[in-house]
């Protein structure tokens, strides 16, 4: 509740607890900001407990808040009273107001009409197995690509800047370079393929239909949403993956006859529910953008939505999904649960690492999304069994409510985990839920975000330090101007697609702040200042916190502007659950 006073307001006084209707059950927490200073904290209450008294003196004071939270585990029972509540006032009588409205800043400087060259500057893939890569370059159209140095079993179309063909024979290190010029300009840019073992030697990025479509997704909207990567300018930074999540299969019990059918062909492998036609073409439809395509099924009998999975057809669904042309993989637990006969570290690791090796024996990259939510600390073990990257947590779109935010709930955790990162292997914490997105309790059609501008910006800063995928899962065909600034800022995507490929250290958490700091390849280090605290506040860092010595030219990266050179700190002032995203240079 925000109320605004005159200034004359002596105090507040109330008593706060939980209701004893509750019966003991309900966690709370109350909060009160006056001129944006915390001034009173109940600490987590519990339906136990007596009221606690509030007496908060307000001389002074125009601006109050009275924040009742969720104690960290959800809002059932959290039934709060704010019991004799009384304000002592000399003057006006104050006044309950809206909560003021966060204005869409958008920060990202528009990309200039010449060539820039974007995405990432190394990547991995296979000897011999389909290689496809769209250079992502913003700037004017027409525009005219060149790769120096390019192997031979490769083909770049100029026009497009896609790559095709055959990854080499033989392995090691391919040094390109590429280039991109058009009447403005031209740009160049080195681009190392490495040909081994070794995929996602940075964190993939594209696109998940589960947040915007759910059960109701279609080829159609597959194909849409590949166009729209391109047509959005997604692509110029990197986004490539149009990955179909769940329900794309057969559900045996539906008695929707788009979703009922055949599970299996002649050969025993998963076939598509009527809504999807023909997978092979709709991969190669993606391929066509230069784009890679992606699908989901579960290693237990029924996916999470109850559609059929790959249980005792392993190896049949994976040749298949080689052969329709995917090149991504989530492998969704679910009711792997009633196969697997306990908990321990073997049982969880089977699936995958069988899923694993058969992958690795495929003519075909694919990359492997472990998707467990966190099990059995997947982090120590995920890329033993063949995974690129693996779900951490829970579904970031379950998590929600005041002061237990998802986004800071499953980032938090994920930044945890910063020592098991490293190229082709990735914590993952879930999608890029901004824009227009669909409840995941109902899964609902799309409504726009209730995440704030600062949330937003805070969601995708935290998600690049922690050189998390960067999956965009809200609608694909209603991108407007401030979500794109979001998802498209070169200079952030930089910090996600550093070739070093650590995921940033923690070093400051408290309850109202968090300092990540992300070591690049050029010695450079990318560091998140974030305010997780209710009221706008100052949030710093000194150079010693950060193992740096001596001054440093500090970059604002949302902005792509230099702030000037520091000799032992930086500190700004930081909106409600916002950030500031920084590059610090010798
Ligand atoms: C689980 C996963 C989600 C999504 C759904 C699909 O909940 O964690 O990401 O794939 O299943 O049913």
């Amino acid at each position: 509740l925000h109320v605004e006073l005159d200034g004359d307001v002596e105090r507040f006084t109330a008593k706060v607890g939980v209701d004893d209707e509750t019966q003991g059950r309900g966690s709370i927490r109350f909060l009160i900001y006056a001129g944006g200073e915390k001034r009173f904290d109940s600490g987590v209450m519990k339906g136990t407990q007596n009221a606690k008294p509030v007496d908060v003196e307000l001389r002074g004071v125009r601006k109050l808040v009275l924040l009742v939270a969720s104690g960290g585990d959800g809002i059932d029972f959290d039934h709060a009273n704010w019991a004799d509540a009384v304000f002592q006032i000399a003057g006006e009588a104050p006044r309950a107001v809206g909560a003021p409205v966060e204005e869409k800043v958008v920060l990202t400087p528009p990309p200039g009409p010449e060539p820039s060259i974007n995405g990432p500057k190394v990547y991995g893939c296979r000897p011999g197995h389909p290689f496809i890569y769209r250079i992502p370059a913003t700037g004017d159209r027409p525009m005219t690509f060149a790769a120096e140095n390019l192997a031979s079993s490769l083909e770049l179309d100029a026009a497009t800047g896609i790559i095709s063909g055959e990854a080499p024979r033989e392995r090691g290190e391919y040094a390109v370079t590429f280039s991109a010029r058009n009447d403005r300009g031209r740009a160049e840019r080195p681009f190392r393929i490495v040909v081994g073992d070794t995929l996602a030697l940075t964190p993939p990025m594209g696109w998940n239909s589960w947040y915007i479509h759910y059960q109701r997704v279609t080829d159609q909207h597959m194909r849409a949403a590949a166009d729209a990567m391109v047509a959005s300018g997604m692509a110029d930074f990197g986004y490539a993956y149009v990955n179909i999540d769940d329900c794309w299969m057969v559900k045996p019990v539906s008695a929707d006859p788009m979703h009922g059918g055949e599970p299996r062909d002649a050969d025993g492998a998963v076939r598509p529910n009527k809504k999807f036609p023909d997978m092979g073409a709709l991969a190669d439809y993606i391929h066509t953008h230069g784009l890679k395509a992606g699908l989901y099924i579960s290693p237990g009998p029924l996916t999470c939505a109850g559609y059929v999975g790959s249980y005792e057809h392993e190896e049949t669904d994976a040749r298949k999904f080689a052969e329709w042309g995917f090149d991504f993989l989530k492998y969704d637990w679910c009711s792997y649960g009633r196969i697997a006969k306990d908990r321990s570290r073997e049982e969880l690791m089977k699936p995958y690492r069988q899923m694993g090796d058969i992958l690795k024996r495929l003519d075909r990259d694919i990359i492997l999304n472990l998707c467990q939510y966190g099990m059995g600390n997947v982090w120590e073990w995920g890329g033993e069994v063949g995974g690129h990257c693996w779900r951490t947590t829970g579904d970031l779109g379950l998590e929600g409510g005041q002061l237990s935010l998802g986004i800071f709930k499953v980032g938090l955790f994920n930044a945890t985990l910063h020592e098991h990162a490293r190229p082709g292997r990735w914590n993952d914490p879930d999608y890029i839920l901004i824009g227009h997105v669909g409840d995941a309790r109902t899964g609902g059609v799309g409504r726009p975000t209730t995440l704030t501008p600062n949330e937003q910006y805070t969601h995708m800063s935290m998600w690049c330090l922690m050189a998390a995928p960067l999956i965009f899962s809200g609608d694909m065909e209603r991108l407007d101007d401030f979500t794109l600034n979001i998802l498209c800022n070169a200079e952030v995507i930089e910090v996600d697609q550093d070739p070093l490929g650590r995921q940033a250290r923690i070093i400051r958490r408290t309850e109202e702040e968090l300092v990540l700091a992300k070591p690049m390849e050029d010695g450079s280090l990318a560091v998140g200042l974030f305010n997780l605290s209710e009221v706008e506040r100052e949030v710093g860092v000194a150079w010693k916190d950060l193992d740096v010595e001596g001054p440093r030219i500090v970059r604002d990266l949302w902005r792509q502007k230099d702030l000037g050179r520091f000799a032992e700190t930086y500190s700004s002032r930081i909106a409600r659950h916002g950030v500031v995203l920084l590059r610090l240079r010798e």
